[in-house]
């Protein structure tokens, strides 16, 4: 018997999917006796004049999508007498790119339904397309309803041409096109007699008999470290999964990020002591001395992998909020999860076309070339190599949705000459001559909140104890610095991370930062401790409501942006996040400038 084969299967309804599948588990006998009773049943009043209607199997998962699951894959096992199979079954419109992509991240071969009347269309170029993105190398295109060409092999040998120019692009392990018809039957479990001019095998045969194993030869040993695990103070071994090539007891390893060699002294596989184990085993690995590996370290013996902490990848957007470059998401690649921040879109691919298009944003089921900066250095491999160690997704902060996935295309080497220079005068020595504890109190809240007056205010008080400060004020900096930004998503983001660069420059002079900006969303205000420091920030929630704001109006920019004069602006055209965990809050309304200065001092003076 064959190892279980995972495919998916792509095409629109109208391309005959449905029925296809339904067609293979009926002619294998794959389904059970009372389906098979309401199936001819159904028939009697169907489409089909009383034939049987296999889509109609398969429609019970269609009503399950209409009910609105959000990422409605659905999975059919089934297994003949050569193989077991798992297939997954997504919906072919468009707006479903993300389902397809998450039924073809497992998957390892697709049958792609190509409608013979028709040929090859844009939507079999994005099908296509998807597949390959998540790393599926063998295809089937099931050229179907053969039977309404009168079987012609001349149109099918068209289509085949068509269909092989457009996979000429890829780099695929295996190509199969076949003639079929699902109603018919016409080589889907069983050889046609309608067309002698076909020599290959029907769809099931060949799905039965094909090896999608890698050729493991040239590949090097990799191994992503799930568990350091200590089960007494002599042994300490590393669990994780072999994703890719073979170890023996006495190999040399490089732990990485680490860059530490050292020999691999046993090998557990499943628990069971071995000499050597192979990709896809589970095992715990010893080594004969002390290295520095920890959970998302990756154990490699003649791999290609690469440290870095900036990559260019290839993401499918999967949230329903659009990507805005700078946004701050978590990326885990292998076991690692790490800070990671979209740099900039270099382009946006149409996945019909192929086409490279400039974009500056990307929405839901689009698919774009990024550059992605990890907070830490990760090893990662380009995903051609290595499917595990070059796949990875961005989880939202906020929401813990999954985002987006992605391959690696390379990895940058940008800061890789970049060195941290060590310098005699430390940031400590500069605060203790200034007899203070740096921090930096990060005023947030809406425009006209009072953050501006009361962090002016605080700093009177602060100076006048004799400590040393600064105050970095939005619309100042705004007229220098960050000139070049306006009030759109990016650009904002962009404001708070520069100053949030300055103010941990100035809290490494020795200086007490106070700043004053808006500071609207959640995920910038945690970015700015990350860049600060946790400890060395106090974030101050100015939290006057948007009615007192309004009515104040000191500057008159309510008045003109409920005039649609302003774009963009915060509480009135653009959002605000109420701040998760403020060190202090205060609301500005029913306490005077004096009064929330003071209570702010008597808050951080202990802390300074
Ligand atoms: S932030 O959102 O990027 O933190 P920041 O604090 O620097 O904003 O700047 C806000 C100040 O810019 C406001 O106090 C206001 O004076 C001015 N401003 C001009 N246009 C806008 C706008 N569209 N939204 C908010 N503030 C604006």
């Amino acid at each position: 018997m064959n190892r279980l084969l995972k495919f998916i299967t792509c095409g629109s309804v109208d391309d005959g999917k449905s029925t296809l599948i339904g067609h293979m588990l009926y002619d294998a006998k794959l389904i059970f006796t009372d389906q098979e009773k309401a199936l001819e049943l159904d028939s009697k009043v169907g489409s089909r004049g009383g034939e049987i209607d296999y889509s109609l199997l398969l429609d019970g998962l269609m009503a399950e999508r209409e009910q609105g699951i959000t990422i409605d894959v659905a999975y059919r096992y089934f297994t003949t007498e050569k193989r077991s199979f798992i297939v997954a079954d997504t919906p072919g419109h468009e707006e479903y790119t993300r389902n397809m992509a998450v039924g073809a991240s497992f998957a390892e071969l697709a049958v792609i339904l190509v409608d013979a009347t028709q040929g090859v269309l844009v939507q079999t170029r994005r099908h296509t397309r998807i597949c390959a993105l998540m790393g599926i190398e063998h295809f089937v295109f099931a050229v179907n309803k053969m039977d309404l060409i009168q079987y012609g092999k001349e149109r099918f040998e068209k289509i085949s041409r068509e269909i092989r120019m457009m996979v000429a692009e890829y780099d695929f392990a295996s190509v199969m096109i076949m003639p079929v018809s699902a109603t018919e039957g016409d080589n889907v479990t069983k050889k046609t007699s309608h067309m002698p001019w076909y020599q290959g095998p029907a769809l099931l045969s060949y799905l039965e008999e094909i090896d999608v194993d890698k050729k493991e030869t040239a590949r090097g040993f990799t191994m992503p470290v799930q568990r350091v695990c200590r089960p007494n103070h002599t042994f300490r071994g590393f669990q994780g999964q072999i994703e890719s090539g073979s170890i023996h007891i006495g190999d040399e390893i490089t732990a990485l990020p680490s860059g530490e060699k050292a020999t691999v002294k046993e090998i557990l596989d499943a628990g069971e002591k071995a000499t050597e184990a192979q990709k896809g085993h589970a095992v715990t690995i010893s080594l004969d001395k002390e290295v520095d590996v920890s959970r998302g370290c990756v154990l490699v013996k003649d791999a290609k992998s690469v440290i870095s902490n900036l990559f260019t990848v290839r993401l499918l957007w999967m949230d329903d909020s659009y990507l805005v470059p700078g946004k701050n998401y978590l990326l885990k690649l292998g076991t690692k999860t790490v800070p990671a921040v979209v740099m900039n879109i270099k382009y946006k691919i149409d996945a019909n076309t192929g086409k490279e298009i400039y974009a500056d944003t990307i929405y839901k089921n689009e698919i774009a070339e990024c550059d992605i900066s990890v907070s830490d250095k990760i090893v990662a491999e380009k995903f051609s190599a290595n499917h595990s160690l070059g796949s990875l997704i961005l989880i939202d902060r906020i929401t813990n949705m999954t985002s987006a996935c992605g391959v690696v295309m390379k990895a940058l080497h940008r800061g890789e000459n970049l060195v941290w220079q060590k310098m005699d005068i430390s940031r400590e020595f500069r605060a203790q001559q200034k007899g203070q504890t740096p921090k930096t109190i990060w005023f947030t809240g809406l425009s006209g909140a009072g953050k501006s007056t009361v962090a002016n205010e605080l700093e009177k008080r602060l100076v006048a104890i004799g400590k040393h400060t600064i105050l970095l004020d939005g619309d100042n900096v705004r007229m220098g610095l960050n000139k070049n930004l306006g009030f759109k998503e990016a650009d904002r983001i962009e404001n708070i991370r520069r100053v949030a660069e300055v103010a941990k420059l100035m809290n490494d002079a020795g200086l007490i930062v106070i700043t004053s900006f808006i500071t609207p969303y959640e995920r910038d205000r945690k970015r700015v401790r990350e860049i600060i420091g946790e400890e060395d920030v106090i974030e101050v929630y100015i939290s006057t409501p948007l009615e007192e704001c309004e009515r104040r109006d000191v500057k008159g920019l309510y008045k003109k942006a409920r005039a649609g004069e302003i774009p963009d602006f915060t509480g009135i055209s653009s959002g605000y996040d109420i701040p998760e965990n403020p060190d202090i809050t205060i609301d500005t309304t029913s306490v005077s400038v004096e009064e929330a200065a003071e209570r702010l001092l008597a808050f951080i003076e202990k802390q300074v």
